[in-house]
């Protein structure tokens, strides 16, 4: 039994452009999110994710559908009545307040006393890593130190549930993923239910329980970051999370052809599941140049740009049919990679085991 905390059900809003058109940023969504969760929304600009965050808030109201958080409905609450706080991009801190006023603010607005606040405010600027900094505005803060102000001046007043609308998007690289395990940290402390989106997958894989994936307003899987990764629902989830080569054609449960007659083995299919029509996909790390893979079968493959990344070395190639691939080989292989040049013929090995196969009906 799930533990919900947040329920969508059929969840529906659509918004009309200037142009007279009609588009449906949210096009019923059903969704559970469990108590002291951290789920993710992932998906393209425009997909819907800061829609589906502000229905959950209140800032937007539903067309139809229903929410409840914690067993009690919401759909016709305002916002400032939901047991819930949203953290920005764009953190806006009160310029002229001190970190302290800007964390306690909720606090003060709500009534809580002044020693009481102080206290509260003190525990949490330690736990996002500012102790000692009530005193300083805003202005004498990094960006990343910003940016922990509005966390905690959103998880002061200890809501039941955190909306993070790219919180992270703005900080560059390096703090970026830093930040992303401090979080991370930081949820499972508090046990507070975290709702975070992003359009980034590597951040979404790395950050999660479960990542639901968003495309056009409608949700496209929701599962584990592993098995969002290695068993993608439909070849949208499996293009735009990591790179993917994607083969279509059908399999009579154990071996794939691709339409232009090109063999993929797979691991054997369980039931009538894997058999006809699919797509095929192989991630580009599960491609290896063994010598010693005479057991694993392999693509041939004519090499065409070997692009070295620093990790890892990304060899494209082009199949005899003439279809583009891409194997990423580990730069601790950079002998192998270096016997390889453009133009050359070469043998990509694989795991069956690593072949996923997306059925048709999936495909779209
Ligand atoms: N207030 C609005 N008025 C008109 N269209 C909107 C409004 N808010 C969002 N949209 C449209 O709804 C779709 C989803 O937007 P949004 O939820 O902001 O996407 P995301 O956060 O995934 O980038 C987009 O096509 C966007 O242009
Ligand atoms: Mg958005």
């Amino acid at each position: 039994m799930r533990d919900a905390i947040v329920r969508l059900a059929s969840a529906a809003k659509a918004f009309s452009t200037p142009e007279g058109r009609e588009v449906k940023a949210l096009d019923g969504i059903d969704l559970e999110i469990d108590r002291n969760e951290f789920i993710t929304l992932l998906g393209p600009s425009g997909c819907g994710k800061t829609t589906l965050l502000q229905a959950i808030s209140g800032f937007v109201e539903l067309d139809a559908g229903r929410i409840t958080i914690d067993g009690e409905d919401m759909t016709d609450r305002p916002p400032y009545r939901r047991p819930v706080n949203t953290v920005f991009q764009n953190y806006a801190l009160f310029p002229h307040m001190s970190v302290g006023e800007n964390t306690g603010y909720a606090l003060e607005a709500a009534g809580v006393g002044r020693a009481e606040r102080t206290d509260r405010v003190r525990s949490i600027l330690k736990m996002v890593g500012l102790e000692g900094m009530e005193g300083r505005l805003p202005r004498q803060l990094s960006g990343g130190q910003q940016q922990r102000v509005a966390l905690a001046r959103a998880i002061v007043a200890r809501p039941k549930v955190l909306l993070l609308d790219e919180p992270l998007s703005a900080l560059d690289r390096h703090l970026r993923e830093t930040m992303q395990l401090e979080l991370k940290n930081l949820q499972h402390e508090l046990g507070i239910t975290f709702i975070f989106v992003t359009h980034d997958q590597q951040e979404a894989l790395t950050m999660s329980d479960r990542v639901a994936v968003l495309a056009e307003g409608r949700i496209q899987q929701l599962d584990t970051p592993r098995q969002i990764y290695d068993h993608p629902a439909n070849t949208f989830v499996a293009s735009f999370i990591g790179a993917s080569n994607l083969f279509e054609g059908s399999s009579d449960g154990q071996t794939f052809m691709t339409s232009d007659g090109t063999a993929i083995r797979h691991a054997p299919a369980t039931g009538s599941e894997g058999k006809g029509a699919a797509v095929a996909l192989i991630r580009p790390e599960n491609f290896f140049l063994a010598t010693n893979a005479d057991t694993c079968p392999a693509l041939d493959v004519t090499v065409e740009q070997i692009v070295y990344v620093g990790s890892s070395f990304e060899v494209f190639g082009r199949t005899t049919d003439g279809r583009r691939l891409m194997a990423q080989i580990p730069a601790s292989q950079r002998g192998a990679v270096g016997q390889l040049a453009a133009g050359q013929a070469a043998r990509w090995h694989y795991d069956p085991a690593s072949v996923h196969l997306i059925a048709a009906k999936e495909a779209a």
